[in-house]
């Protein structure tokens, strides 16, 4: 059997990737594929539960490095229950962020140190890395204001308009560093437009 492909979508908050990612789910799915939708921090029973943990409650409520730890804890769950396995039987993965965040968010946006960050990739990933990463991005400011208006999960939302400015500048950097592997998607446009950016890349990249 082949081993499936693993997409990855990120980017900052109220970036639309949620949407577009159940889109291109009915995408794949009525072209044929296998496909399994699930997202980080979560995806498993055990990484849901760490979910609670990280998204609720004060902003300060973890430090970036024990952030870094609990999703790598919570990661490491959901690669070895619901991902790998998927992968194994052929399965296309769609995860709704992945490793990229916590290089975004704990890394760029907090101060977890990169070398701590990287031997985690190293360790906790060995070498399960997406296939594609779609990055969306759109400016800070339009972004919280969408998620405001949506509601849902505050405490990384109420970081401070600096802290999502960072985050932003660490994704297109890693889009930058590593372009064989990742896509910048413009998340500012209607979702059909957005959709057409979506798929153009997919269907290209992954030759469907
Ligand atoms: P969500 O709102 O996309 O479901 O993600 C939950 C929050 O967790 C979001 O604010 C981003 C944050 N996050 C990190 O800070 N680091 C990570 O590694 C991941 C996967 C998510």
């Amino acid at each position: 059997m082949m081993r499936g492909s693993f997409i990855s979508f990120e980017g900052g908050e109220g970036a639309g990737k949620s949407t577009q990612i159940r889109r291109l789910a009915d995408r794949l799915t009525a072209a044929g594929f296998d496909v399994v939708l699930t997202r980080e921090p979560g995806g498993s029973p055990g990484a849901e539960s760490i979910r609670e943990l990280l998204v609720n409650g004060d902003a300060d409520r973890w430090s970036p490095v024990t952030e870094t730890l609990l999703m790598y804890a919570a990661r490491r769950d959901h690669l070895e229950r619901v991902i790998r396995p998927a992968l194994d039987r052929g399965a296309m993965v769609l995860c709704d962020r992945f490793a990229d965040s916590t290089r975004a968010y704990q890394g760029a946006g907090g101060d977890a140190p990169a070398s701590l960050i990287a031997a985690l990739e190293d360790h906790v990933l060995a070498g399960s890395i997406p296939d594609l990463t779609l990055i969306f991005d759109i400016p800070a400011t339009i972004g919280l204001d969408r998620a405001a208006s949506r509601g849902g999960a505050a405490r990384f939302e109420s970081k401070g308009l600096d802290f999502h400015e960072r985050l932003r500048a660490g994704f297109l950097a890693i889009a930058q560093k590593e372009p064989e592997r990742c896509a910048v998607i413009d998340a500012n446009g209607t979702p059909d437009l957005v959709f057409e950016s979506v798929w153009d890349v997919v269907s290209t990249r992954l030759s469907l």
